[in-house]
């Protein structure tokens, strides 16, 4: 019996625990392309060739470590960049769990008969650029490289045929993001269909002081109800409708706004429940705008279909496993590869359920549970 040295896992997130950290949030800000986020895929690179791991840049800012090399491969990974202010888990947990799953193969001296990856994709978050799984997109080519703007920073390739040729299936464990998972690990059963949709509301400036009530065209009514409209119409659906990002213009308290842009993320169990939560809203901003003396505009700004897993893969893993299979209303990388290979999730528990914030949590025995449950699948899809 060889003792594993589980205290790597939490010396590896260690390792990268002040890596763009905001000193006063005690969140992480590692948005694609910048600063932390670049030291963050030099630590990766680092970390990969001390495991002797061949590296490969894919020209989409996804990175590819190699253990062996040809066809039928099995791949793992997740992503290292975050949300405004994120936890330590989402993301960093998969690369970190992936690395320390090839150690402990390799302390089981297991001899895959197949390579085993681990990848690192970019921008996931789409905190950047507003594109979710923007490197998966371009790898799989389900975005191509001029449907995007990537404002100079980065000129991707787009889709590459020749990597996905050599991806038998890809794993890809991850913090579980709400209160669903009762158990260390779970297996995830599908994605609920989710969208983004840019809202422009517009009126007309004008003196705080001297405006009449009566007067006014502020778009910042129709805002504010346009919020409250999305959450109770998100409700009586049973469904997820945030507001969570808002640009206001011209941003002064004695001025009424001259507009308003917010951002709103809509999610369902069903892509007929995103559509009829998106139409509802739209028909009640607009009637509240035409009350308003405003205008509104909802604009999609990406749409992501629902996800079912492979059947198989995640049946097999749940056995493996001795896992509960969920479904879950976060999106993933896993999401846009399961459109092009046979492709699972692993979850690890998260006892909060509290996701995209510096409270995000998992206990150390869970991601180590989580390690020694990724590496039992890697070595069940290889040998
Ligand atoms: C990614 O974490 C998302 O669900 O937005
Ligand atoms: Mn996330
Ligand atoms: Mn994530």
């Amino acid at each position: 019996m060889f003792e594993y040295p589980w205290t790597s896992l939490m010396k590896l997130l260690d390792e990268i625990a002040d890596i763009g950290r905001d000193p006063v949030s005690g969140g992480y800000v590692r948005y694609a392309w910048t600063e932390p986020e670049l030291a963050l895929r030099d630590w990766f690179r680092d970390q990969a060739t001390q495991r002797g791991l061949a590296l490969e840049d894919d020209g989409n800012g996804n990175i590819f470590a190699w253990w062996g090399s040809g066809p039928d491969a099995v791949l793992t990974g997740s992503h290292l960049d975050s949300v405004p202010h994120g936890g330590a888990y989402d993301g960093p947990l998969g690369v970190v769990s992936a690395l320390l799953a090839i150690d402990e193969l390799r302390q089981r001296g297991v001899k895959p008969a197949k390579p085993i990856g681990i990848a690192v994709f970019a921008e996931e978050e789409g905190s950047r650029f507003g594109l979710a799984c923007l490197g998966s997109r371009l790898l799989t080519g389900a975005v191509a490289p001029d449907q995007v703007d990537l404002q100079g920073v980065f000129e991707p390739v787009g889709r590459r045929q020749d990597i996905l040729d050599r991806i038998g299936c890809f794993v890809e464990l991850h913090i579980e993001q709400g209160r669903a998972l009762q158990r260390p690990v779970g297996v995830a059963s599908a994605i609920w269909p989710h969208g983004r949709w840019r809202l422009d509301f517009a009126g007309e400036p004008n003196h705080a002081g001297t405006t009449q009530m009566g007067d006014r065209r502020d778009p910042m009514l129709t805002f504010a109800f346009t919020v409250l409209a999305a959450n109770k119409e998100a409700r009586l659906r049973h469904a997820h409708a945030t507001i969570g990002r808002v640009q206001v213009a011209p941003n002064a308290t004695n001025a009424i706004p001259s507009s308003v842009r917010a951002w709103l993320d809509a999610r369902a169990p069903s892509p007929e429940i995103v559509d009829e939560l998106v139409e509802a809203l739209r028909a009640k901003a607009s009637e509240r705008a035409s009350r308003d003396g405003t205008t509104v505009t909802m604009t999609a700004e990406s749409i992501t279909p629902a996800i079912e897993f492979h059947i198989g893969l995640r049946d097999r893993l749940a056995r493996l496993l001795d896992a509960p299979i969920l479904p879950t209303g976060a999106g993933h990388d896993a999401g846009v590869l399961s459109a092009y290979v046979p492709t699972a999730m692993l979850f690890v528990r998260n006892p909060t359920g509290v996701s995209h914030s510096p409270l995000e949590y998992a206990a150390d025995e869970d991601c180590e549970a989580g390690v020694t449950a990724l590496a039992d699948v890697l070595q069940d899809l290889t040998c």
